[in-house]
This record gives C-alpha cells, sequence and structure tokens, in this order.
C-alpha cells in the first residue's frame, strides 16, 4: 500500500472560484474552510453551505428551469447527472473535476395499489433506490467525493450501515481514491458489503454499532488525512438537495402537498428540506410541502427528541429494527433535522416492525420494490392519515431510498414466513397477521412435472 500523505490536504472550498461558504447551525459564524470533522471551530457543531450571492445573483425561476430541461438532452456527463444539471444550486466546481455515475434522474411512480389501501388517491413515490449504486446516497456522494478529490485527498472514509458504504467505494473508485468502511459486524446485509468488497473498498466490519462506528471515524479523521464522507460533511447533503429539485421538475413545479422519508442519521431529511426553504425564496415554487420523518420504532430517537425534549436536545437510544439502514440511535443532523420539520410543518412518526414488512410487501406488490427501510414511509403515511394529520385529498410522495435488492434476506424471510422468528414483542395481532399472510408468495417446491405445475397454477388462481 502507498503511503498516507502526512500533510493533511484543506477541507476548504476552492477559494477562486467559490459560491460558497460554511455556516454553523447552532452560532452562525461564517468561514472559508472547514476542519476534517466538519464541526464549527468555535461551537463543535454541524456546518451547512450557503450561498451568499444568491440574493444579488440573476437566479431567475423560468430561466433556471428551462436551463435544468434542456440539459437532460445533453451528451455530456454533468449535463446528464440528474444532480450536476441542476448545479447553478450547488457548490461550484469546473465540469473536468466532477466524479459522476450518472446518478439521479429516478423515476417518480404512481402507486395506484397503495393509494387504495390509504385512502389516499394522489400517491407518489419517487424511486431513490434506482441511482447506479442502489440508494439516494449517489446523489450525496457525486458532490463530496469530487470535493473530497479537489482537496487533495487520497483516502475518503465512512461508517456506514452499508448502503453509504456501497455508494462511498463506487465514487471513490471512479475517482482514483482509496475507500475505508467502518460498519458494525453482523449487522448490515451481505448485498451492500459485497458492493463495497466489489468496488476495491478496505473494510472493516467493527464489533459495535453504527454509533460506534461513527464516532470512531470523528476520532479518525483528525488524526489521519482521511476524507469523512458521511452524511456529517455539508457537500453530501448539497447533492441530496436535487432530490427535491428533481422531483418538483417533474410534477410540473406544483409542490405537492407531503413528502415524507425515513429518518435514519436525518441527513436525506435535512437536505430535502434545505432545498425546499431554498427553493421557495428564489421563486421556483410557491408553497412549501410538509416534510414528515418516519422512523422505525426501535430507532426512533428523533420522534423522543420532539416528544420528550421538545426538539431542543437529543434523546439517543439503543438501536434495534431489521430495517437494518436506519438502526442508529444517535442520529447526528437531529438539530437540521427538527429544524426543517419545524420551518416546513411536517409530522414525525414511528412504526413497527410488522407495519413495515407489510407496507414493504404492498410497495413490492405494486412491482415497485424497496428496502425495508424505503418502507416505513408507506407505514407512516398510513398512520398519518388515521390520525387526521394527512387529507385524503391530498397528495403525497413517497421517498424510497434503496432498491428492493438491498436486503434479499428480509425479504426471503418475510415470503418464508420466518421473519419475526418467535418474539412475541414482534407478533401482530390476528388481523395484521392475516394481511401480512395474504401478501406472502414463498417459493413452491414440485417434482419437475406438468400435472404438478398445472394444479399449483390452478390453486393459485382460486386464492
Ligand atoms: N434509507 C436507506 C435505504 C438508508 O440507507 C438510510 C441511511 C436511510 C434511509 C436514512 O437516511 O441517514 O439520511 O436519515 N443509511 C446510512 C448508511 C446511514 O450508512 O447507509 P438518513
Amino acid at each position: 500500500m502507498p503511503p498516507l500523505s502526512t500533510s493533511a490536504p484543506d477541507v476548504s472550498r476552492n477559494a477562486r472560484q467559490a459560491n460558497f461558504r460554511f455556516r454553523c447551525i447552532a452560532c452562525g459564524d461564517l468561514s472559508d474552510r472547514a476542519s476534517q470533522d466538519f464541526r464549527c471551530s468555535h461551537c463543535g457543531d454541524l456546518l451547512e453551505i450557503t450561498y451568499p450571492h444568491w440574493k444579488e445573483s440573476s437566479l431567475e425561476p423560468q430561466n433556471l428551469k428551462s436551463t435544468w430541461r434542456q440539459r437532460r438532452l445533453s451528451q455530456s456527463a454533468v449535463d446528464f447527472s440528474g444532480v450536476w444539471r441542476f448545479r447553478d444550486l450547488l457548490p461550484f466546481v469546473n465540469d473536468e473535476a466532477v466524479i459522476t455515475l450518472r446518478e439521479g434522474n429516478t423515476p417518480l411512480y404512481e402507486l395506484p395499489h397503495c393509494a387504495r389501501i390509504t385512502g389516499v388517491p394522489r400517491l407518489f413515490a419517487k424511486h431513490q433506490g434506482l441511482n447506479p449504486t442502489g440508494s439516494f446516497k449517489d446523489a450525496g456522494m457525486t458532490v463530496a467525493a469530487t470535493f473530497a478529490r479537489l482537496a487533495g485527498f487520497r483516502w475518503v472514509a465512512c461508517a456506514s450501515t452499508g448502503n453509504t458504504s456501497a455508494s462511498m467505494a463506487a465514487y471513490a473508485a471512479r475517482g482514483n481514491m482509496r475507500s475505508l468502511v467502518l460498519v458494525p459486524e453482523g449487522k448490515i446485509s451481505w448485498s451492500k458489503l459485497s458492493q463495497a468488497l466489489d468496488y476495491g473498498a478496505v473494510t472493516c466490519q467493527l464489533r459495535t454499532d453504527f454509533d460506534g462506528c461513527l464516532k470512531l471515524l470523528q476520532e479518525l479523521v483528525l488524526r489521519a488525512p482521511v476524507y469523512q464522507l458521511n452524511s456529517i460533511n455539508p457537500f453530501r447533503l448539497e447533492g441530496q438537495k436535487t432530490l427535491a429539485l428533481e422531483l418538483l421538475e417533474q410534477l410540473d413545479w406544483q409542490p405537492p402537498d407531503h413528502i415524507i422519508v425515513p429518518g435514519g442519521n436525518l441527513g436525506n431529511s435535512s437536505a430535502i428540506g434545505k432545498a425546499l426553504l431554498e427553493m421557495h425564496p428564489l421563486g421556483l415554487i410557491s408553497r412549501l410541502p410538509k416534510l414528515s420523518v418516519i422512523q422505525a420504532e426501535g430507532a426512533n430517537a428523533l420522534v423522543r427528541t420532539l416528544r420528550e425534549a421538545g426538539g431542543k436536545e437529543l434523546v439517543s437510544v439503543h438501536a434495534e429494527t431489521r430495517a437494518t439502514a436506519i438502526r442508529i440511535g444517535n442520529p447526528a443532523s437531529w438539530k437540521k433535522a427538527v429544524h426543517v420539520l419545524e420551518a416546513t410543518g411536517g409530522a414525525c412518526e414511528q412504526v413497527t416492525e410488522i407495519e413495515i414488512a407489510q407496507a414493504k410487501a404492498e410497495i413490492g406488490a405494486e412491482g415497485i420494490g424497496c428496502e425495508p427501510a424505503s418502507a416505513v414511509t408507506l407505514a407512516g403515511l398510513k398512520k398519518l392519515v388515521k390520525q387526521g394529520f394527512i387529507k385524503k385529498d391530498e397528495s403525497v410522495v413517497l421517498v424510497l431510498t434503496g432498491n428492493l435488492l438491498k436486503d434479499p434476506d428480509f425479504t426471503m424471510e418475510f415470503h418464508r414466513g420466518n421473519l419475526f422468528g418467535n418474539s412475541v414483542k414482534d407478533r401482530g395481532d390476528a388481523s395484521q397477521n392475516s394481511a401480512l399472510d395474504s401478501l406472502r408468495r414463498p417459493p413452491i417446491v414440485l417434482d419437475a412435472t406438468l400435472d404438478a405445475v398445472i394444479r399449483t397454477l390452478e390453486q393459485a388462481e382460486k386464492s
């Protein structure tokens, strides 16, 4: 292995051409530089990226919209990317410096079957699982990896529940950088782990949980010349903002009433909220959709932070859920998420393991599919409709964050009926169990005869 460079490169903007500054979300300190842990040098809180010149610049909404539409027709990689197409609202970078896998441009699907189940006719799914590495992380990674390389880093690193590591490893490889992955041992799906291996990451399975991995990474970046690519890195959130831009473009700039996202480390909800709060004053949208965050009951730090501490201080939890992507108890971006929930008037709810499994199978039955963490959105929608927070005549977009193929074990165990083991806590009531049974499609082992297959077909037709 070639030696690590000894002098830590500067994680700052390119001073000459930069169109942005770093701002501390707590004390508001503005700066042109960020330290390697992306924390404020005065108060230690998280940084965000801000664009001081937008006010006096000529960002005219109609021009922006037509420029973004036209770029889609171009063959150039940066124009075609569903992230860099919107570069007018991103940190400036020269086109040749961009590391892209043609991320973004993900479909917006109608969900007629789930619309019937929930009673919300105008129901859509923005499927970020159709990104190059199968999750929404790619939108943020293309920006943050680009800035890592610009700052001169040879090594990038992340702590992950699996998707960040898969995405980081791919973008690092494309950008000729080395990558270091810290994942909790035995707690992430094999498909995600296998992606990191194939993309060439140095992959460490640590005997701790995600929160332990992230804590260690934060210490590591202060000791070694390694650029961290978790969503604490504000460049990640800038890339992930484009989900909202692309969604609104697909809706012809008519805002939906509600957008619902899963909440783990809370970077994605913060990014989507930031985009909405930037688009509104720029005149790109006439009103703000309500952004709601849904967590698994066993990993409900934000729910408890809002209910028990009024959103003023983080209530950490020991996280446990089969939706391993969001098995996070100490979310780094909780303050940013509280801010966007309050600013857009969204809600925060939690859903059970059974509700997640049922919702995942229902999305699968639409022919769309997603990973368990994404399915919390549909489960949460059902709750928010029941509570009257979402009205049946309102339009709703669910953000599906990961591909169905990300966690095949969960899907197989669900259909074979052994997902929940014998744990009483996880078993549902009779009506839940019969709903789950009606969704199960276990594989059927048969003798290789025509009769056996025809009999199975006839039985299936009757059921
Ligand atoms: N959905 C999926 C599929 C995820 O992988 C994650 C996070 C989330 C939702 C939650 O997003 O953290 O921005 O609130 N996965 C991270 C990872 C933590 O390491 O892959 P968040």
